[in-house]
């Protein structure tokens, strides 16, 4: 166990659907309530995770993370309980389980989807009496943690199939996060890609390219079943393949992304531009107003005094208008985490 690494992240977060998402986890953090995160690969689930443990009250406390699909069977219970010494053969010492290291923090408990029937009875026991028994014991043991769990499966769907006890669900379930896939987020694209190429020139120590126009246009147009680590690894590749070249041109770009649009017309994307018939002037108006705004914003990366000077209007005039558009811009979250894995 490594209990002093020091982690630096970042989330990126341009679509209104995630910044929302975002500041909604950000009071969330604060409860120190159970938290249940879903989304497909990728998404960010332990990212956010991360990020409700340094915004709760607890982050000076341990931090653990359990990927409970990586444990056999046989060992969860010791690991999570731990064992008096000759409980079982092999038990040779006694041995303390996560939840009583983490007492007073957060436990993170990844792809939950994945434990075994036999175990659930006593998580829930652990959520709902805050105690547990090492194996071995006869006696409960007092703990408190913070639970956040995380699923890329849909464990309303486990429930049904049996898999998943429904009472631990919906103890589990107090505040439920679903992280959006990639591709429904689709603003979210660029400003990441553009975040990896800084992230990894600066680790490879080369210039930070630029993205080819055709090549933005691939990315946007692609449906990311990876999401977000899979756009991670390709601006990874496509970095090292530039080899040191200013941009980045669709030779450094994965056949399956390059082809996508072909092998997909009906998918690929359509991006947003205003289509002048059977529409009135006001509403004409109204997108070319919205679009200007966005595009200002984003230049300006949110500072409404610079955009309004930009714009010729005045700050409150901008106020109201990104009040009634629900305009958001790029917002760049730091943290940094003591993690025990
Ligand atoms: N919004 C974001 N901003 C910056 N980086 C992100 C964002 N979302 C995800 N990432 C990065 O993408 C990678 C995948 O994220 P993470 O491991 O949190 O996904 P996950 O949902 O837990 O995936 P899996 O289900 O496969 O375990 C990580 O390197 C993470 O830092
Ligand atoms: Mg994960």
């Amino acid at each position: 166990m490594n209990y002093n690494h020091l982690y630096k992240h970042k989330i990126i977060a341009k679509s209104y659907s995630m910044v929302k998402l975002l500041k909604l986890i950000k009071k969330i953090a604060q409860t120190n309530a159970t938290v249940l995160i879903q989304g497909e690969t990728g998404t960010g689930k332990e990212l956010i995770a991360r990020y409700i443990y340094e915004n709760s009250q607890l982050k000076d406390q341990p931090f653990i993370i359990e990927n409970c699909g990586a444990l056999p069977n046989n060992l969860v219970e010791s690991e999570w309980f731990g064992h008096k010494k000759g409980s079982f053969t092999g038990a040779i010492n006694e041995k303390k389980g996560i939840f009583e290291i983490a007492n007073g923090g957060t436990i993170f408990l990844d792809e939950i989807g994945e434990i075994p029937l036999f175990i659930q009875p006593k998580l829930l026991r652990i959520l709902q009496e805050g105690e547990f028994r090492p194996i071995g014991s006869n006696q409960y043991k007092k703990i408190r943690v913070r639970i956040i769990a995380s699923t890329n499966k849909k464990l309303e769907e486990e429930v049904l199939k049996g898999n998943f006890r429904k009472d631990l669900f919906y103890r589990l379930n107090v505040f439920q996060i679903t992280i959006p896939p990639l591709r429904e987020r689709k603003e979210d694209i660029l400003p990441l890609a553009d975040y990896f190429l800084s992230t990894y020139s600066k680790e490879l120590n080369t210039i930070k390219p630029k993205l080819e126009k055709n090549v933005e246009s691939m990315l946007l147009e692609f449906d990311w079943p990876g999401n977000v680590r899979e756009l991670k690894n390709e601006m990874e590749k496509a970095i090292i393949l530039a080899d040191g070249k200013p941009v980045i041109t669709e030779n450094e770009i994965s056949e399956r992304i390059k082809n996508y649009k072909n092998i997909n017309p009906k998918k690929a994307l359509s991006l947003p531009s205003i289509h002048l018939k059977n529409i009135s002037l006001k509403t004409a108006i109204e997108q070319l107003e919205k679009k200007m705004l966005k595009e200002v914003l984003e230049k300006t990366k949110g500072n409404k005094s610079k955009a309004a000077k930009i714009l010729g209007i005045t700050r409150q005039g901008l106020l109201n208008k990104i009040a009634r558009y629900g305009l958001e811009f790029i917002f760049i979250y730091t943290f940094s985490s003591q993690v025990i894995t």
